[in-house]
């Protein structure tokens, strides 16, 4: 068991890092680990609707500056700059292929299950959560999707690797980029966030929260 405090320390030397060193890179090694994080996520019925997109090339970074306001001075200096997809209505629609091929090939479930457990699913789309349009799916799909986002944060700050989650920017203008210049299947995928990793060039602000006894409450 890791110490509490070291946990903690963690969760306080992560914060929004808003420059990053230029000379500073992130080994294979590492991003492979803060990866590693982001797959080991739960997710909502197990289905993992997520893809991440680590951008190299410099002139797909630039091109994303476009219609980025928030991230910016990170595309030009993160040593990894990650796209948050998140799987649309054709794959996450309880009746897709991915669904039942998920089940049955990653999960391993046995037919009957996989039966009852689509069934479930179905339930849970119409009614349970009223996921009943593409964008209320696409929306429940993004807050799986979070889940790693912030794994892999906080693993990377667990490594002594700073961070910047980002939603500056316009969702479709981009997704447009991701399907002109990534080759990234936008009826399958949307965008829900970017993340950037590297090293701080300057130390942040002290942080501000809530005290505990106004974010929790004990019935
Ligand atoms: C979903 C999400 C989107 C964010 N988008 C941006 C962004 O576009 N640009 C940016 O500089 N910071 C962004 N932030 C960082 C927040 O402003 C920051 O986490 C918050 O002010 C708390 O500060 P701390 O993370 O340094 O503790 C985002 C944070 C989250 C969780």
């Amino acid at each position: 068991m890791i110490d509490k405090n070291k946990i903690l320390e963690a969760f306080n030397y992560r914060h929004a890092c808003k420059i990053f060193d230029v000379e500073k890179l992130i080994s294979d090694n590492d991003i492979t680990f803060i990866i590693e994080t982001a797959r080991l996520s739960p997710s909502s019925f197990g289905f993992e609707p997520w893809h991440f997109v680590v951008v190299k090339n410099k002139e797909l970074r630039a091109k994303l500056k476009d219609n980025a306001w928030g991230a910016t001075a990170k595309l030009d200096t993160a040593s990894h700059f990650v796209l948050g997809l998140t799987m649309r209505s054709a794959l996450m629609k309880f009746d897709s292929p991915y669904i039942k091929e998920f089940m049955e090939n990653v999960q391993q479930l046995p037919e009957n299950v996989v039966k009852n457990k689509g069934e479930m699913f179905e339930v849970f789309q119409k009614s349970d959560f009223d996921l009943t349009d593409d964008r209320k799916l696409f929306d429940w799909a993004s807050k799986q999707s979070y889940l790693p986002l912030a794994n892999m944060m906080t693993s990377a700050a667990m490594i002594g690797i700073d961070s910047c989650p980002i939603e500056g920017f316009k969702q479709k203008e981009t997704e447009k980029i991701l399907k002109d210049d990534l080759g990234i299947d936008t009826d399958k995928f949307g965008l829900s966030y970017m993340v950037a990793f590297g090293y701080r060039v300057n130390e942040p602000r002290a942080k501000t929260r809530r005290p505990l006894n106004e974010i929790v409450s004990y019935k």
